[in-house]
């Protein structure tokens, strides 16, 4: 059940600031990913990532000045390949994934990238079916994938993202949760600041 419901939900996640992940939120990103995943990324990990300029794009959820969650996003030439997204585990539920995962392929569209991909735990079910929600298809399986417990990872994509079907998808996930999508200019000014 969530804890909010519409029209307060919208209003909430359109009160979150979705802005470029800098130095200065990476206290907090480590604090919820080492909550999130049972093997964190170290803080160098995310500090060579937020380096690589051009070819990455990391996003943080701001309530106010609390880290409510992050997305990762590496681009090879017009593919997209979603390397981390989690949420503070007190703020989960809120559509805050959905709120970045669709920050996520808005800014693919900006690319003009084809299709995006991820990894994810085979018992990660939670996790799957926010990506299901977002059109991802199971593709593979990678053995072996998670070295401490041994875990399998399941390979997942999303195809003709610039389809105007997949624009439908998109725009009806973002309408159910109420949230309202800035112009691309603002959208522009606000990412980058
Ligand atoms: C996966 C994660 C990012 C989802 O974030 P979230 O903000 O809680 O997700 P949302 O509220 O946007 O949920 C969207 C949809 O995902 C699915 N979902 C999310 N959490 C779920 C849960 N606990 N149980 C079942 N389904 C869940 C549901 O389909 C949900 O839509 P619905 O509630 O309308 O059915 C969050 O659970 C997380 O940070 N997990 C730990 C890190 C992780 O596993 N990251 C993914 C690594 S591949």
């Amino acid at each position: 059940m969530r804890e909010l419901e519409k029209p307060d939900l919208g209003k909430f996640l359109n009160s979150l600031d979705i802005v470029a992940m800098r130095k200065k939120h990476l206290e907090q990103v480590m604090d919820i990913e080492r909550r999130a995943y049972p093997n964190p990324w170290t803080r160098s990990v995310f500090e060579s990532e937020l380096s690589q300029g051009a070819t990455r794009s990391y996003i943080v959820a701001l309530h106010g000045r609390a880290v409510t969650g992050y997305c990762g996003t590496l681009y090879v030439i017009d593919e997209a390949h979603i390397t981390n997204i989690a949420v503070d585990p007190s703020w989960q539920r809120m559509y805050i994934g959905t709120r970045l995962m669709s920050e996520t392929v808005r800014r693919a569209w900006e690319r003009q990238i084809q299709a995006i991909t991820l990894e994810v735990r085979v018992s990660n079910f939670k996790a799957q079916k926010l990506y299901q929600m977002f059109g991802f298809q199971p593709a593979g399986i990678r053995k072996g994938y998670y070295q401490e417990n041994n875990e399998d990872a399941l390979i997942m994509w999303a195809y003709d993202i610039d389809s105007s079907e997949y624009h439908e998808r998109v725009k009806s996930i973002e309408a159910n949760a109420g949230i309202v999508v800035e112009s691309a200019r603002r959208r522009r000014r606000h990412l980058w600041s």
